[in-house]
């Protein structure tokens, strides 16, 4: 099991729970210009596909209360102890797959996603959970690297607060574009927060807003 340090935390990441890696370090990147620095406090945020935990850590300070969730029940093993261990009273640890488990209308002024975004010929179905492998559910994406994707984008318009914002990992793997229209048929904006070229691929971190935002 090896063991990260971060800010003041000392994390043992069990395995089959992903490692962080480029695109954990892009949205870290982006929060941290964005969001942890701006002095500005979030009501209630949320870390879907929380995984190792670091996007939760980072945002910890500068919201009043995040969900931290994931699909994985080693992920929700693993967060229930960090969030004993250093009393992160504000952090809500909740299993489920994207929003299934999040009352319909429950809003959020933040919303963080670094998604399974690798295409790969079929998804994970829930049915296999219990033999999971947990590296596997972290990164397949299905088609295009798009189906966690898209289901994401299908219930994210319940789920962010007129004057909220989303960030999402995104790849070029994933037809880039077409989520972005996808996002304007809901009346979201979407902007390119920062990117990153890769060896086969370039990363995105989207910062999608409503187009109306609230006064
Ligand atoms: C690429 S990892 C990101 C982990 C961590 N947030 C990071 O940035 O390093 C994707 C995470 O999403 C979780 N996940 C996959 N499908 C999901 C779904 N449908 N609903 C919620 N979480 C999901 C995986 O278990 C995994 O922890």
């Amino acid at each position: 099991m090896p063991t990260l340090k971060f800010k003041e935390y000392s994390l043992d990441i069990p395995a089959r729970v992903y490692l962080p890696s480029d695109d954990t370090d892009l949205l870290l990147l982006v929060l941290e210009k964005e969001v942890i620095s701006t002095g500005k406090t979030f009501v209630k945020a949320i870390d879907i596909g929380a995984g190792n935990a670091l996007l939760s850590l980072a945002l910890y300070p500068v919201v009043k209360e995040i969900y931290s969730t994931d699909i994985n029940p080693i992920v929700i093993d693993y967060l229930l102890n960090l969030k004993e261990r250093y009393n992160l009273d504000k952090m809500k640890i909740v299993y489920s797959n994207l929003f299934d488990s999040i009352d319909k209308n429950e809003g959020f002024d933040l919303l963080v996603f670094n998604p399974p975004y690798v295409p790969t010929e079929e998804l994970i179905e829930d049915e296999d959970l219990d033999q999971i492998n947990g590296y596997d559910l972290a990164v397949n994406g299905g088609e295009y690297g798009r189906e966690v994707i898209d289901k994401f984008i299908e219930q994210l318009p319940s789920h962010l607060e007129r004057n909220g914002v989303c960030y999402l990992l995104v790849s070029s793997l994933n037809k880039p574009e077409e989520l972005i229209e996808l996002l304007s048929n809901k009346g979201l904006k979407t902007e390119v927060a920062t990117s990153k070229r890769l060896f086969f691929e370039e990363i995105f971190v989207l910062r999608i807003t409503w187009v109306c935002q609230q006064m």
